[in-house]
C-alpha cells in the first residue's frame, strides 16, 4: 500500500508540474506581455513539458499494470477525456517542435499565433483532465 500510494503520487507529483508548464509556458510568452524575443526558450520549456506529459501519463498506466494487472476501466466519457489530453500532448509535441525548427523564419505574428495555439491546447488537455479525474 505504502509504495503503491508513493508511485502513484511521484508520477502525480511530474504530471502536475508538466501540466503547469505546458500551459504556464505558452501563458507567460504572451501576458501580461508578449516575450517572443525569449520564444525559443518557452518553446523548450513547453516541449519538454508536452513531452513529461506523454511519459507520467503512461508511467500512470504502467503503475496500475504493476499494482493491479490491469489499467483501470474506464467510462466512455472519461476515455473521450483521456484521447483529447493525449491528442492535445502529441499535437503539442508537434507545435512546439516544429516552432522550434522552423520558427526563426517566421513573421511575429505567426509566432504569436503559435503561442496562442499551444496556451488553447493546454487548457483544452487541463480542461479534460478534471472530466477525465471526475467521470472515471
Ligand atoms: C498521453 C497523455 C496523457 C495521459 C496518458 C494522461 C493520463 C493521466 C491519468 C491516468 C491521470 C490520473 C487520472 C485520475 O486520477 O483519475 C491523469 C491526471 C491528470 N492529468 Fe493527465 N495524461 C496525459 C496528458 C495530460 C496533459 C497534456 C495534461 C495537461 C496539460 C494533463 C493533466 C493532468 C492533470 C492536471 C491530472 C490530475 C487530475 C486530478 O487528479 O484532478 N494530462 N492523467
Amino acid at each position: 500500500m505504502g509504495s503503491e500510494n508513493l508511485a502513484y503520487a511521484l508520477v502525480q507529483m511530474v504530471h502536475n508540474y508538466g501540466a503547469a508548464a505546458v500551459l504556464g509556458g505558452a501563458f507567460f510568452a504572451l501576458w501580461p506581455v508578449a516575450r517572443l524575443e525569449y520564444g525559443r526558450a518557452f518553446g523548450w520549456l513547453i516541449l519538454t513539458a508536452w513531452a513529461t506529459q506523454i511519459v507520467s501519463g503512461g508511467l500512470f498506466g504502467l503503475t496500475s499494470l504493476y499494482y493491479y494487472g490491469e489499467t483501470p476501466d474506464l467510462s466512455s466519457v472519461a476515455t473521450a477525456a483521456l484521447a483529447i489530453k493525449a491528442a492535445a500532448a502529441v499535437l503539442g509535441v508537434w507545435l512546439a517542435g516544429f516552432y522550434l525548427l522552423r520558427g526563426p523564419q517566421w513573421r511575429e505574428a505567426d509566432v504569436k499565433r503559435t503561442f496562442q495555439a499551444l496556451a488553447a491546447l493546454g487548457a483544452a488537455a487541463l480542461t479534460a483532465a478534471a472530466i477525465l479525474r471526475w467521470f472515471s
